[in-house]
């Protein structure tokens, strides 16, 4: 039986990705190593959580002791890491939040991992989950691929550049057996409201402002989180070993172009007239060091793994539009609380 370690499987890609392990994969034991931070939310993963080979663990990955013990016990076959402070926004306000975990957490799943393979890699992965804001920012032209040079803007992008370059060091270094993805914008259920999708379903819902930073003409390429989910299925089991694969939707959108098809969608779905949620929309002031454009080339993974996104956007946004009309206990038990007060400052 085959143990694998996900991290952040409480949050909003991770508890997709474990959903899919524990329920596609009965043969291997999964391990949710999650911190349960603001972002962090077990009902994200209610319906898996008596499944005979899912096993939860709070836990902190900033504790190198902690992760030491941890790995030492379970001797994890394989790590799948998506755990880490995700927010640009918060990165701006706290940098070093994302230092320690970002890197630091990175850095102790590293150590621990090559500790307990001790050079035996054989049957060993250690996944890394990225993003495409390593690259930087696009003009208004071209594609991210994977050998487009490094170039992060916000501490976000700059802590998580740092963690892909740690783990293709233990690569080159010790021999690690690494595979790293680095994906495009997510949205789909259980992404949290602080994101601009969520956030903007949330306060149409609640008939607020629809804040969008500077003039809205910057673009991000969108794609379906379940879709994020079936390639890191795929690049775990298929992905070659020391590589690197870009994962996009295909899909970019100018913000405003964006908010005013979710206004659309979302007065049909309320039953309001046409063109009043738009009226919401107001201009705030823009977010310091804003990449203009983010859009991958994700053709290597289509042409190498066969991967490609397999819900349309309209599909899509439909289906994360009802999942938040459905679902308006958790948006209420995510908004409340130390919600309110960040949202108060970053948007006052
Ligand atoms: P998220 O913020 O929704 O979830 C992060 C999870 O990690 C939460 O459950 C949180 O509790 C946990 N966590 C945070 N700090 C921790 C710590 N110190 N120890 C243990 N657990 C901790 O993030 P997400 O949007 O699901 O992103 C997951 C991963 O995918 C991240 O590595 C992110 O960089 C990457 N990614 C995200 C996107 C996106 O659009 N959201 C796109 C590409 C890549
Ligand atoms: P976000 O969802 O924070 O993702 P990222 O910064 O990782 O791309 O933001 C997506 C885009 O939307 C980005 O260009 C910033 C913009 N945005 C707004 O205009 N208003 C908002 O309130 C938020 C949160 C984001």
């Amino acid at each position: 039986m085959k143990k694998i370690i996900i991290t952040g499987g409480a949050g909003f890609i991770g508890s997709h990705v474990i959903r899919r392990f524990v329920k596609k994969y009965p043969q291997y034991q999964i391990f949710n190593l999650d911190a349960l931070t603001y972002a962090g939310n077990l009902e994200n993963i209610a319906d898996i959580q008596n499944e005979p080979n899912y096993t939860f663990i709070k836990g902190d990955i900033v504790n190198e002791d902690f992760i030491n013990e941890l790995f030492q016990k379970h001797q994890f076959d394989a790590v799948i890491h998506l755990a880490a402070e995700s927010h640009v926004d918060r990165s701006i306000t706290d940098p070093l939040s994302f230092v320690k975990t970002n890197v630091i957490g990175t850095m102790n799943l590293l150590n621990a991992a090559k500790q307990i393979w001790n050079n035996n890699f054989e049957g060993k992965r250690f996944y890394h989950v990225s993003t495409d804001e390593v690259y930087g920012t696009l003009g208004a032209t071209g594609l991210f691929t994977e050998t487009t040079p490094y170039a992060p803007n916000s501490p976000y992008s700059a802590s998580k550049a740092s963690s892909d370059h740690f783990v293709r060091a233990y690569g080159e270094t010790y021999g690690l057996p690494y595979v790293i993805t680095n994906c495009s914008n997510n949205y789909g259920p259980n992404h949290f409201p602080e994101k601009l999708i969520p956030l903007l379903i949330n306060n149409i819902i609640q008939n607020k402002p629809l804040p969008v930073y500077g003039d809205g003409k910057y673009t991000r390429d969108w794609l379906f989180v379940k879709d994020h989910a079936v390639a890191i299925d795929l690049v775990f089991h298929e992905g070659i070993n020391h590589e690197t694969y870009n994962i996009g939707g295909f899909n970019e959108w100018q913000n405003i172009d964006l908010v005013k098809l979710l206004c659309q969608k979302m007065d049909e779905k309320l039953g309001k007239v046409s063109g009043t949620s738009e009226k919401l929309i107001t201009y705030v002031k823009d977010r310091p060091g804003h990449d203009l454009r983010y859009a991958i080339d994700a053709n290597k993974i289509n042409k190498e793994l066969g991967w490609s996104p397999s819900v349309t956007f309209e599909e899509g946004l439909e289906q994360t539009i009802d999942w938040y009309l459905e679902n308006s206990e958790w948006l209420n038990n995510v908004t409340s609380g130390s919600y309110q007060k960040y949202y108060d400052n970053q948007y006052e």
